[in-house]
């Protein structure tokens, strides 16, 4: 269960070799999270992941292994999850694929990214919210993006999908209410991880280890959205109303 200042005792992974996720889990197990069930495609990179948990202090680690472009697959990962950890106080969503200006016109590039960063998540919360609903409690964390905020031209394929996963999360979190389930969606900038290396800094980029405290943080107050940094919330209060025209000439 969920501790008095919402802090999980048991945590799914989905995307269990990200960086963000890799501190989200340290910060977690570092507090009272104690079983941590690590889900994704990189069998090593799992192992990886499991060793650096035990030594942040969770006591049962587990790995499940599922590959987000097999979108009809997603309940089934879901389920080995649920089943492996017994309980689950929380799930983070950590699942998703940039794309790039060169992946426009690529079609296949395209399916890719969209069944890895909208397709696969929206089959997997479905199948969590389900999950989470027969156990009458649990937080499903959801790193969403600024980027589904307002659309740039640069990642627009990715942008786009995690626009569908933002709108996704927040129908989902209504649709919870009252079943003692939350939905909790993280709209960080551009973080330092695997994801954008060799990629510039945007504006207020941050790191993992921000958007771990900020989760733990978001876990404690209930927010059900949380910004990293939090200032982004008012500077996107006002970039989602400036014209297309300045926007598109915008850096980041
Ligand atoms: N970095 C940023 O600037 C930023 C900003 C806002 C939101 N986010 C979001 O935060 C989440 C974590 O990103 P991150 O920065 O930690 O980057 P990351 O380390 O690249 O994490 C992405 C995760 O998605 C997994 N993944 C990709 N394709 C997959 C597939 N077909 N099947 C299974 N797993 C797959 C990756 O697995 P592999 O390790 O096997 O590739 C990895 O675990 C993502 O949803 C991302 O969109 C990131």
């Amino acid at each position: 269960m969920l501790d008095a200042f919402g802090q999980p005792q048991s945590l799914v992974v989905l995307g269990g070799t990200s960086d963000i996720a890799g501190e989200v889990v340290r910060t977690l197990a570092q507090r009272r999270c104690r079983t941590v069930v690590l889900a994704g495609r990189d069998r090593d990179g799992l192992d990886r992941s499991a060793d650096a948990a035990r030594a942040a202090g969770a006591e049962r680690v587990v790995t499940v292994v599922f590959d987000a472009s097999d979108v009809g697959g997603a309940a089934r990962a879901v389920d080995d999850c649920f089943d492996a950890a017994g309980s689950v106080d929380m799930v983070l969503l950590a699942v998703g694929m940039l794309s790039h200006q060169r992946d426009e016109l690529d079609v296949e590039r395209t399916r890719e990214i969209v069944s890895t960063t909208y397709a696969w998540p929206a089959g997997a919360l479905t199948r969590v919210a389900a999950r989470m609903s027969e156990q009458g409690y649990g937080r499903i964390v959801v790193l969403s993006s600024v980027a589904a905020v307002r659309v740039r031209r640069a990642n627009f394929v990715y942008a786009s999908a995690k626009a569908g996963l933002d709108a996704f999360s927040i129908g989902l979190g209504e649709a919870l209410r009252g079943s003692g389930v939350a939905v909790q969606i993280v709209r960080p900038g551009f973080v330092r991880s695997k994801m954008t290396a060799g990629l510039p800094d945007a504006p207020l980029a941050t790191t993992p280890e921000a958007v771990a405290r900020a989760i733990a943080a978001g876990l404690e107050s209930g927010a059900p959205v949380v910004w990293v940094p939090g200032v982004l919330r008012w500077v996107f209060g006002v970039l989602r109303l400036v014209p297309q025209a300045l926007w598109r000439r915008l850096p980041g």
